[in-house]
């Protein structure tokens, strides 16, 4: 792949970075680097759309740009235990950085250091947990304009989301991107927990026809916007409540779907409905937070307690490991078709 780059204007910088970090495009693994007196030469993935720029040229020596917090904080004067106490890893979603702070007693100095390597970012926010059914985030705003509502793009699907109202798991992306690349066009998915639509988007985008439960109402009202900025509707029924009322209701007026995407730790308490709304033959993607000692065991288990249950049968299952969760306990999804 060709490493090629936008030909802006010196005054029209800033404001074409974000129309390309909008589009999804601009490639920050690249340096900005001056063209002529007149023109910056920007990095980008693929010819813009939407951002007006002078010219798109092949970059034949880029100059990859290194992004290094520890560099950038020894230049700013940090003893080695404060560099080694500061953050190894953080997640930009939009224009927000998400940072687990934990024991850094700098917290400030570093947001600011990491404003300056993502010039696209506004914002840098401590994260916490996640709590509650309705998985809500502690968050706190350390830096930047405090701004924390903003539009994430990831694979071409955009995702409206407040990072202070709804969670968002940066270690799911390429969970969400294989339920875009799993699904087939036209099939009928039932997703249970679809939040602001983390796997309902990809999904649909990729031609399939949706129905999406979400309980809490501020994560749903990102759902029905992300409908609109996918350009998706058409795919899509959102319904706000509680899966438990909403799935028998479904079942009983005559609807199966061809998959049951389940993507909540305690998935494991809600197989009845999900099971009652599969097609013979149809897939069922179930998340839990396993221990290390009870992977794959205890969701594998747990499924096959509930088909046995509906006297039906499992055909095949596979379980694979998403992301680490905690100490000792794994973010796991179980795939299986029960025929
Ligand atoms: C963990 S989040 C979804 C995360 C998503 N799978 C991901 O990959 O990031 C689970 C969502 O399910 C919603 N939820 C929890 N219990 C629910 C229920 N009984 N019915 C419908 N939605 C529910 C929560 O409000 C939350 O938005």
């Amino acid at each position: 792949m060709s490493d090629l780059a936008a030909l802006v204007e010196k005054p029209n910088v800033d404001v074409a970075i974000a129309s390309l970090q909008d589009e999804g495009i601009h490639d920050d693994s690249r340096r900005l680097v001056e063209y002529d007196d007149k023109t910056v030469a920007i990095p980008i993935t693929e010819p813009p759309s939407n951002t007006r720029v002078e010219d798109v040229i092949e970059q034949i020596d880029p100059d990859p740009r290194i992004v290094d917090l520890p560099t950038v904080l020894r230049e700013r004067g940090f003893s080695e235990a404060d560099i080694e106490r500061a953050p190894s890893s953080w997640a930009v979603i939009g224009d927000v950085i998400l940072v687990r702070f934990g024991d850094c007693d700098r917290r400030e100095a570093v947001a600011e250091a990491l404003l300056d390597l993502h010039r696209g970012a506004d914002t840098v926010v401590d994260r916490g947990g996640i709590s509650g059914e309705m998985r809500e985030p502690d968050i706190e705003v350390i830096a930047g304009d405090g701004e924390t509502e903003t539009i994430h793009t990831e694979h071409g699907t955009r995702y409206a989301l407040d990072l202070a109202k709804v969670m968002f798991a940066p270690g799911n992306k390429a969970e969400r991107a294989r339920m875009g690349e799993t699904v087939d066009s036209g099939e009928r998915v039932l997703d249970m927990f679809a939040g602001i639509g983390y796997f309902t988007l990809p999904m649909a985008r990729a031609g399939a026809h949706v129905t999406a439960i979400e309980k809490n109402p501020t994560a749903f009202q990102f759902l029905s916007e992300n409908a609109r900025l996918n350009a998706v509707e058409d795919r899509l029924e959102l319904l706000l409540g509680d899966c438990r009322d909403v799935v028998p209701i479904r079942v009983n007026a005559g609807d199966a779907y061809d998959r049951v995407v389940m993507g909540y730790y305690d998935a494991y308490e809600y197989l009845d409905p999900a099971i009652s709304a599969l097609e013979p033959g149809g897939r069922i993607h179930m998340h839990e937070a396993t221990p290390e000692a009870l992977f794959p065991e205890r969701p594998t288990e747990r499924l096959h307690r509930a088909v046995d249950a509906a006297g039906r049968e499992v055909s095949s299952m596979e379980t694979r490991r998403i992301k680490s969760h905690s100490q000792g306990v794994v973010h796991a999804v179980l795939d299986a078709t029960i025929d």
